[in-house]
């Protein structure tokens, strides 16, 4: 029976491991989606056999099949609901499910085993999970909040404090139960304790992360889920846990590194909190002067223009108006132009979300560049056509060292011959910044849903 589950294991892993190497590749990501949850399928059923090979009682059989289905409903529901806006919240709920797993199973464990003690790298493997996982559930829902829009920063100096306090004290109390009997204390009071503690931890430790910073500070608790999951492998001498964990730990590092760097922000400073969201009241920038241009004029420059940039952000996402830009690509790509998608990583609300958005579209990759690849040739572009971005091309992130996105890179969208902005009104982007775009000389704004704009720009070019 072992070598039968390890050999499922085998194939569970693998599944991981290649989903995520073909998610790399936005083209062949629905596919490595596939395989990540076929791998996941089969770590399930392996385990259950398991458990149920292990004690085969009736009440385990009942457990494990409501447990499975009453989460897969769940899923399912949340999964087809969940509006492509809403992802990074969803994201963060589930990964709080995984630090609560966490906790819950390192308690149980020591609560099981009460009068048989464990080793003591199984009770710091538990211990391990336990912490991880509280910091990385509390500090989830707080980040599921704060996306939603639904929680107030509050006093961030004194969320500070208690955060280092209650850092200070998990590891002090860490440190001196697992070096010596002073406290006197059982594991599971250690335990119940430190969980506790790191609970609260969690909330303080997100709660001064500013409001750009939450694409890092999500990406960096995803980590934490996988670490927790890998000590919770450790402590349950369970290999596909351990794997798991370690990916999901690994590729969280990674993302958050990718993060900061597209941010052109440390790790350590997002985590220090040191930006505040939400500084700078929307509509700051009603004080800048714009030229604004209506859907006719917009659809005659673009027809004129040879090689135009679509530069999408989170607006589009908003608008829904991925298929009305491809429409329009085809239009324009019809009158002889040359278009180009530039993406910035950080466009949006989650990793990825204008690929996402494009690859809805059936947009082909092959006209899809990443900023890095563009920026130096900027000035090339007849006419830049930015729908519904705002941060990822301000200007003020390169100009303005007050600006709370000053250093973030950015696409250089303001070098284009032309620009051309759609949006609603004035409100500035997620980040609060004003945007000096707004009122350059090559800048228009189209004001308007996007998606209702380029359906008049793509009605008019038919004309032209
Ligand atoms: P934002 O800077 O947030 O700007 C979005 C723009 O879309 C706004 O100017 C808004 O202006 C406009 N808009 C909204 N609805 C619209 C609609 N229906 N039609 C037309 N325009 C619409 O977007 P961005 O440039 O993509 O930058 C992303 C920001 O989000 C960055 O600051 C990034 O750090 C942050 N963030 C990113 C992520 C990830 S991982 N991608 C996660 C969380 C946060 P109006 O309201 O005036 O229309």
């Amino acid at each position: 029976m072992d070598l039968l589950i390890n050999i499922a294991y085998l194939f569970a892993a693998i599944g991981f491991i290649l989903g995520l190497k073909l998610m790399g590749n936005p083209a062949k990501a629905k596919l490595g989606n596939y395989f990540a949850a076929t791998g996941m399928a089969i770590a399930i059923v392996a385990t259950a056999v398991l458990i149920l090979n292990d004690s085969p009682k009736v009440t385990n059989v009942i457990f494990l099949i409501s447990a499975l289905t009453i989460g897969t409903i769940i899923g399912r529901v949340m999964a087809y609901k969940v509006e492509m806006t809403g992802m990074p919240q969803l994201v963060s709920l589930f990964n709080a499910l995984g630090g609560a797993a966490a906790v819950i199973i390192s308690i149980n464990e020591a609560v099981i085993n009460i009068n048989t003690p464990l080793s003591l790298i199984i009770n710091i493997a538990l211990a391990l999970g336990a912490i991880l996982g509280g910091v990385s559930f509390t500090g989830s829902i707080v980040a599921y909040f704060k996306l939603a829009n639904k929680f107030n920063i509050g006093n961030q100096n004194a969320a500070k404090i208690v955060a280092r306090f209650l850092l200070l004290s998990i590891i002090g109390v860490s440190v001196i139960f697992f070096s010596s009997n002073i406290l006197g204390i059982s594991f599971l009071s250690y335990l119940m304790l430190i969980s506790i503690v790191s609970l609260l931890y969690g909330i303080v430790f997100t709660v001064p992360i500013g409001g750009a910073d939450m694409p890092v500070l999500v990406s960096f608790l995803n980590a934490i889920t996988g670490v927790a999951t890998a000590f919770s492998g450790i402590a349950f001498n369970s290999p596909i846990m351990l794997i798991g964990g370690i990916l999901v730990g690994a590729t969280g590092v990674y993302l958050t590194m990718q993060m900061c760097t597209a941010m052109n922000r440390s790790l350590g400073v997002v985590l220090a909190g040191k930006i505040t969201s939400g500084e700078i009241p929307q509509g700051a920038n009603s004080n800048i002067e714009v030229q604004r241009i209506s859907a006719v004029e917009t659809a005659s420059l673009l027809a004129f223009s040879k090689k135009i940039a679509i530069i999408p952000g989170y607006g589009m996402a908003v608008a829904q108006a991925q298929q009305a830009c491809y429409e329009l690509q085809k239009k324009l790509m019809e009158k002889g132009a040359q278009v180009t998608y530039i993406i910035h990583p950080v466009a949006g609300r989650m990793p990825g979300h204008m690929n996402v958005l494009l690859a809805e579209a059936n947009i082909d990759y092959k006209y899809i560049k990443d900023m890095v690849d563009v920026n130096d040739v900027m000035e090339q572009f007849d006419a830049a056509i930015i729908i519904g971005a705002n941060d990822v091309v301000n200007p003020a992130a390169e100009s303005d060292e007050n600006s709370v996105i000053y250093g973030m890179p950015i696409i250089k969208a303001y070098q284009a011959k032309q620009v051309i902005m759609m949006k609603r009104g004035m409100a500035t982007g997620y980040s609060g910044a004003v945007n000096p775009l707004f009122g350059r000389r090559n800048c228009k704004i189209l004001f308007g849903d996007a998606k209702d704009s380029l359906v008049q720009i793509n009605d008019e070019l038919k004309n032209i």
